[in-house]
């Protein structure tokens, strides 16, 4: 055969390979037109088979042309199998309808929890003055929860915070002030102290604004020249950077052991603006904390020498704050995790 006949056979071939291919318009079809045109019993494998008998030199005329019928024919199949796969995810998509209108899925994004609001709102305006952050553990001594808060054993006061025992001389403390004593021990004595000290507390209390388990926040300073003019100062402030500048602060003489003199302290009510309503039980005020000046006994208890140096303490109840600054009208709200009442503070 000469390389002029070879060639026109080489054409031949891919003639019917184009126009077969034309009919291929499934996958099983094509499968078979690779059978044929491609496979063992294809014409290019026979021009392959017969390639053997010719002589070096015609092998590679012969071969060039060959090469040049199989690149033809595998580009031909290529193209009908990337054809017939867009077909068919074209006919699969066709039959899966997507529906694209539908709203996506909403990701729920969490919230500063109204409690820790409160909590960190009260450590920034402390933190900005100099005051240090104190701990201290809710396992606690007597010792510490109570004699040394100046509240003895058979003291009344003791009654007012029934509280939880672990077991002889430990309790779960019932007021932040425990941390009042464990402060003073570290520092041995030295003056000044400037500490806050935000933490859970628990008594045996269950009502709608009581609960055995709540939050509160102990302040303490002792210095040389810590008045109680430093303390009304203070506590003004302080109502006024969590109440809003317009509230009146109103201060009353009270009771705490571990202070003397005690106060309380009191914002016009915000909600009637000091008229009176329910909400402020028609007086017109609202009951915020409790504060006082050291008790000498208290700086001697724990190591101070209460003729060289003075102070004055705080404590506020963190859920009251949150419940009245946010509208809560039950203390639990503030533990249960419910979490379509804690979506509200999603946006403030
Ligand atoms: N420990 C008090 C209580 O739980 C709150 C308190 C009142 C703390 C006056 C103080 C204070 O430091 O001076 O009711």
């Amino acid at each position: 055969m000469t390389i002029l006949e070879f060639r026109q056979q080489c054409e031949k071939a891919l003639d019917s390979c184009r126009k077969e291919s034309q009919e291929v318009d499934s996958l099983d079809k094509l499968n078979a037109f690779k059978g044929r045109h491609l496979g063992k019993k294809s014409a290019l494998t026979s021009f392959y088979q017969g390639m053997k008998d010719l002589s070096l030199e015609d092998r590679k005329v012969f071969g060039q042309v060959l090469s040049e019928l199989k690149a033809n024919i595998t580009a031909i199949y290529e193209e009908r199998l990337k054809e017939i796969d867009e077909k068919m995810l074209l006919e699969k998509m066709a039959k899966k309808k997507v529906d694209i209108s539908l709203p996506g899925f909403d990701k729920a994004t969490g919230t500063i929890h109204p409690y820790f609001k409160v909590v960190r709102e009260i450590v920034d305006f402390f933190v900005g003055l100099g005051f240090v952050v104190a701990d201290g553990p809710e396992v606690e001594t007597d010792e510490n929860n109570f004699e040394r808060v100046n509240i003895p054993k058979d003291h009344p006061a003791r009654d007012m915070q029934d509280s939880f025992v672990i077991s002889d001389g430990w309790i779960l403390r019932s007021h932040t002030s425990a941390v009042q004593s464990r402060v003073m021990k570290e520092m041995g004595g030295k003056e000044p102290v400037k500490i806050i000290c935000p933490g859970k507390v628990y008594r045996r209390d269950n009502d709608a604004t009581h609960s055995h388990q709540f939050g509160q926040i102990e302040g303490l300073v002792i210095s040389k020249d810590a008045t109680f003019a430093n303390l009304l100062e203070l506590l003004t402030k302080l109502l006024r950077h969590l109440f809003g500048e317009k509230r009146s602060v109103r201060f009353r003489p009270s009771f705490f052991p571990f202070t003397e003199p005690s106060i309380e302290a009191d914002i016009s009510c915000f909600e009637c603006d000091g008229k009176g309503c329910s909400f402020c039980k028609n007086t017109g005020w609202i009951e915020i904390l409790g504060a006082g000046m050291v008790h000498p006994n208290v700086l001697r208890l724990n190591g101070y020498d209460d003729k060289a140096c003075q102070g004055f303490a705080f404590g506020l109840g963190i859920d009251r704050i949150a419940m009245l600054k946010y509208g809560i009208d039950d203390i639990k709200k503030l533990y249960l995790d419910d979490a379509d009442f804690l979506a509200q503070f999603r946006k403030e």
